[in-house]
């Protein structure tokens, strides 16, 4: 990013707080970005992604959850809707960032469609500027982005993850989920050495099983990368997980006493007793760390 425009954002920043037009939580500008990801599909990361959304909102936080699954439409499916437009549509002018958030269950807002957000490093500078600025004022208004990354190490995934505070990294059981994992992990620190790698394990029958899978990555992870990985927690397999995605509806709300519901909320506490460092007035947003992290 040019540096004019970076010094324009920064002094945007410092008027707004100035002004005292921090966000909700008394932070200061700027939300806290946790990315869910996964080196290995579908071992249930749009389920965590969006009940634990759910689950923080419900704890008072502003929450942005932001569709950037490759595969199409998974939040919509989960959630049975069908939203007009994506950021795509704000990419090519036909939108507002406003445009295109829709409202979810539990007062949750929702980013569709933001799989293709690289396709912003082809836009003018001018443009880019406009909508730089939009999704600043955008993250200033949540306390949380949370962002539903789809499996792999694909150019746009890793941009969302290297541009998060921290990420849950979501595992099953299987060696080649693991294996994945740990791809993903190396991946993701070496672009971003500060991010905070916390590890899900998904679809376990105990705590004990869990540990057992992040033990043996943390291991793997302890001699070949040096680096500190958390042990998040667990999510049961559970019916009522596969029966709410039948129904369309969260499970911590249609199910809210069910085994995976509870440890969702046990997970979220931590989540928001274990935050990271607010980031200061000189944080960069998701779309400035995207843009600047990915020159070419
Ligand atoms: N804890 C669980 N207990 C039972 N079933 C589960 C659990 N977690 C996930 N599932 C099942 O796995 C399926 C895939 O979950 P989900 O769509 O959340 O995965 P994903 O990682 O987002 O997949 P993708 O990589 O395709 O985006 C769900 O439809 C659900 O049926
Ligand atoms: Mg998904």
């Amino acid at each position: 990013m040019a540096d004019g425009q970076a010094d324009r954002l920064r002094r945007l920043k410092q008027e707004e707080r100035r002004r005292g037009n921090g966000r909700k939580s008394g932070w200061s500008v700027g939300a806290h970005r946790l990315s869910v990801t996964s080196g290995k599909g579908g071992v249930g990361k749009s389920n965590y992604a969006l009940n634990t959304a759910i689950v923080l909102a419900g704890f008072g936080q502003k929450v942005l959850l932001i569709d950037a699954d490759t595969n199409l439409a998974n939040l919509d499916i989960l959630l049975g809707v069908r939203p007009r437009y994506n950021l795509s549509d704000v990419f090519a002018g036909d939108r507002l960032m406003q445009d295109v958030i829709i409202q979810g269950p539990g007062g949750i807002d929702i980013l569709p469609g933001s799989s293709g957000v690289l396709e912003m490093l082809e836009l003018d500078d001018q443009v880019q500027r406009r909508l730089l600025e939009s999704f600043a004022e955008l993250e200033k208004e949540h306390d949380y982005l949370i962002i539903d990354t789809g499996a792999g190490l694909t150019q746009s995934i890793v941009s969302y993850v290297t541009s998060s505070h921290e990420v849950v990294m979501v595992t099953n059981p299987e060696p080649t989920a693991i294996t994945d994992a740990y791809s993903m992990i190396k991946v993701a620190t070496h672009r971003n050495p500060t991010l905070r790698v916390r590890l899900l394990v998904n679809m376990v029958s105990s705590i004990e099983e869990a540990a057992e899978v992040f033990d043996k990555l943390n291991l793997v992870v302890q001699n070949f990368l040096n680096i500190p990985i958390e042990f998040l927690g667990h999510l049961p397999t559970d019916a009522c997980v596969a029966k709410s995605v039948m129904l369309q509806a969260p499970f911590v709300l249609k199910f809210p006493r069910c085994a995976a519901a509870v440890a969702i909320r046990m997970m979220a506490r931590k989540l928001l007793q274990k935050r990271p460092h607010p980031p200061d007035e000189e944080d960069q947003t998701l779309l400035e760390r995207i843009v600047r992290g990915n020159p070419e």
